[in-house]
This record gives C-alpha cells, sequence and structure tokens, in this order.
C-alpha cells in the first residue's frame, strides 16, 4: 500500500537529493542520481526541459552555459546536440565528459534504484511537452514512484488531465494566502515552498497536514535547519547534502 502522505507524528522527514547529491556530483547527471540512491535517499530530485526537437532532458537551468561546455537555451537546441554536451567538466575534472542525460536515461537508471522522483518540470512548457513526460513515466510504469511538482501552475494542470494518479507538488518562493485552497484548486498532494518562505509562517505545515497535504522545503542543507523544519513536521527535506541529512536522522 501506498505510504501516507502525512507524517506520524515523530516521523523524520524523508530525504529528497536536489538535482541528485549535487554536492559532491556535478547536479542533474546520472553520477549524481546514482550517488543519491546508493546513499539511501527516498527521492531524487531532478529537473527537467524539453529541446527544440521535443526531447526531454534534464537541466536545471534554461540554458546550457552553466552547467555544460556547450551555450544556447535548451529550447533552441536539439536533443541530439544537448545530449553530447560535457556536463561534469564544470565540476570537477573527474567527472570530464559525464553527459547531460536524456529523461528516457533517467528513467532507466531510476528503474534499476528504489528511490522515488521528486520530478520538477521546469516551465513554461506547453501542454503537449508535459504529457510527453507523463506518457514516458507511465510507459516506464513509474508512476508509483514519481512526484511531480513546478512553480508553473499550468504544468501541473497539464499533468492532472493526463494523469491524475500521479501526485503533484506546488512549488513556491513565497507562500500563498491561503495554501490549503490552493492545494484543492490544484488537487494538490505537496505544497513545496523554499525554507525562507515557510519560516514567515510555520503554521501552514499543520494547516496543510490537517488537509492531507504533505510539505517538502527547499534547499536545505545545514543541520540547525534541519532541526528546525524536522520540529514543524515537514515530510520532506530537499537537500543537496542527502548522505549528511541521512547521517543527522539516524543520530535523532
Ligand atoms: O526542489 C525544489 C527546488 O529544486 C526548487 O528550486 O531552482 O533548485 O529548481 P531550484
Ligand atoms: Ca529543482
Amino acid at each position: 500500500a501506498p505510504k501516507p502522505v502525512v507524517n506520524e507524528p515523530g516521523e523524520l522527514p524523508d530525504t529528497a537529493a536536489h538535482r541528485g547529491y549535487s554536492a559532491v556530483n556535478p547536479e542533474n547527471t546520472l553520477a549524481a542520481y546514482a550517488a543519491a540512491m546508493k546513499a539511501g535517499a527516498e527521492y531524487v530530485e531532478i529537473d527537467v526541459h524539453t529541446t527544440a526537437d521535443g526531447v526531454p532532458v534534464v537541466m536545471h537551468d534554461q540554458t546550457v552555459d552553466r552547467t555544460t561546455d556547450g551555450v544556447g537555451d535548451v529550447a533552441l537546441l536539439d536533443g541530439a546536440t544537448v545530449a553530447g554536451l560535457d556536463a561534469g567538466s564544470w565540476f570537477s575534472p573527474a567527472f570530464v565528459a559525464e553527459p547531460v542525460p536524456t529523461f528516457a536515461q533517467t528513467l532507466d537508471l531510476m528503474d534499476t534504484g528504489s528511490s522515488d522522483m521528486l520530478l520538477e518540470i521546469k516551465g513554461p512548457e506547453t501542454r503537449e511537452q508535459v504529457h510527453r513526460v507523463v506518457d514516458m513515466i507511465v510507459e516506464a510504469g513509474l508512476d508509483d514512484r514519481m512526484v511531480i511538482q513546478s512553480f508553473d501552475e499550468n504544468v501541473l494542470r497539464y499533468a492532472y488531465e493526463r494523469a491524475p494518479q500521479i501526485p503533484l507538488g506546488l512549488l513556491r518562493g513565497t507562500l500563498d494566502a491561503d495554501p490549503v485552497a490552493k492545494a484543492e484548486e490544484l488537487h494538490l498532494t505537496y505544497y513545496n515552498p523554499s525554507g525562507t518562505a515557510l519560516a514567515t509562517r510555520p503554521s501552514v505545515v499543520r494547516d496543510l497536514n490537517d488537509a492531507g497535504v504533505g510539505v517538502f522545503v527547499w534547499t536545505i542543507d545545514s543541520a540547525a535547519d534541519w532541526a528546525t523544519f524536522t520540529d514543524l513536521g515537514v515530510e520532506g527535506m530537499i537537500t543537496n547534502r542527502p548522505g549528511a541529512f541521512i547521517g543527522w536522522k539516524s543520530a535523532q
């Protein structure tokens, strides 16, 4: 049976490895995802964009400039070009020629482990682009190991109309006036604020949990902040340091 969304009192938050195990691997590469799975993260956080010829690839930024040896907008490059870029050298010579993974390759890798995916679809994507990503998840049989999250409300609407069984999370850098109402409107299973936003009104965790909605908070890398947000009862800690967070949890 699927795990209840909302934690029991005293239950520690799940670990969501932000862009993979990105503290010690180049973000959003298969190396980073494999390391996160090996560390035992319950979730691996992944960012997806679609190329000009309709290939979903993993990349955080809208351009390839910061994290590869190429230049330009992902949405204006073709899939073969992006998949041929070096996404490791910028981080360390130890990762030279580590490629930009396609989303299909990422699904194949995740299928070999047991971590769930916290998949961020970076907007603005078209309905067709979102449906393609969702269809790939369903065809891979991974819809029960997936949470789709986005800052873009339309992305969540498009995902829901295509595959309502996949849980949805709304990312927020500032809190809505009424997060519970927003969760109802968008059929959310999770409401995922930044730590800074959540600190402005910590009581929203209780309100959301009472409505059956879980909270994943981002991006939280210090032990002091892990303690603060664990005490608030969040369901997930999105962190660049999954190994350290797992170690911290085992000492609680
Ligand atoms: O998972 C939440 C977090 O990833 C959102 O911010 O910029 O790292 O994608 P960003
Ligand atoms: Ca992200």
